[in-house]
């Protein structure tokens, strides 16, 4: 049995590794890259879209596959971005990119301030079944990028109870009240019953 993250975003696989006492494997180290259309309407149904495409390209039911959609949605602008967090400022576009156009569109409102969250859902399909779990965390948004640390939209997101953002604070502190990190406490439990089913 072999836990293979479906995810070729290498923030998201640092932040996995970090977080769990497991052996993780990137899908792209078995299956090399390949694009996954993620089409359905909702973070859980992005997450069971990527799990399911990749259990089902490596062809054995030797594997739990694990994936993470996830992204930040801002009441202001309608929960935007939201599911289209890695596209905000279109197809293919960096996480630079799309922290820009975040940042562009909240100061084109003239906002310098404004409240925002993170989502990360969790889905788990192995043979033994499909699971899905979710993490949230909430905070604000800024129009100024600050610090170097996390990734993606760190750099504008100071989490509740915070002055400093996810750029700029100590990546322990990310760890400890991510809102991937509470997905993963949920999922732990659901990987160690099915680890042992094998
Ligand atoms: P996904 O890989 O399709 O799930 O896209 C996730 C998007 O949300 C990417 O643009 C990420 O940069 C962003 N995102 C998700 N989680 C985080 C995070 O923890 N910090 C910063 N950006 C994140």
């Amino acid at each position: 049995m072999k836990i293979v993250l479906a995810t070729g975003n290498k923030g998201k696989l640092r932040e996995f590794r970090e977080m769990c006492d497991i052996e993780i494997i990137a899908f792209s180290d078995i299956l090399g890259e390949m694009e996954i259309i993620e089409d359905a309407d909702s973070f859980k149904g992005n997450a069971l879209i990527k799990a399911r495409t990749i259990y089902e390209k490596l062809e054995s039911d030797e594997y739990i596959v694990i994936s993470d959609d996830s992204g930040i949605s801002v009441p202001l602008l309608g929960g935007e971005p939201g599911i289209y967090s890695a596209r905000y400022a279109g197809e293919g576009a960096s996480d630079k990119d799309n922290l820009h156009k975040l940042i562009d569109t909240i100061s084109s409102k003239g906002v310098k301030k404004t409240s925002a969250h993170y989502t990360a859902s969790i889905a788990i399909v192995s043979k033994y079944g499909e699971y899905v779990v979710h993490g949230w965390m909430y905070g604000d948004i800024i129009s100024t990028s600050r610090g170097e640390k996390g990734f993606g939209y760190d750099p504008i997101f100071v989490p509740l109870g915070y002055n400093l953002t996810l750029g700029e604070l100590d990546e322990e502190i990310k760890k400890s009240i991510s809102h991937r990190a509470k997905a993963l406490e949920l999922a732990k439990p659901i990987i160690e019953i099915l680890k042992r089913k094998f």
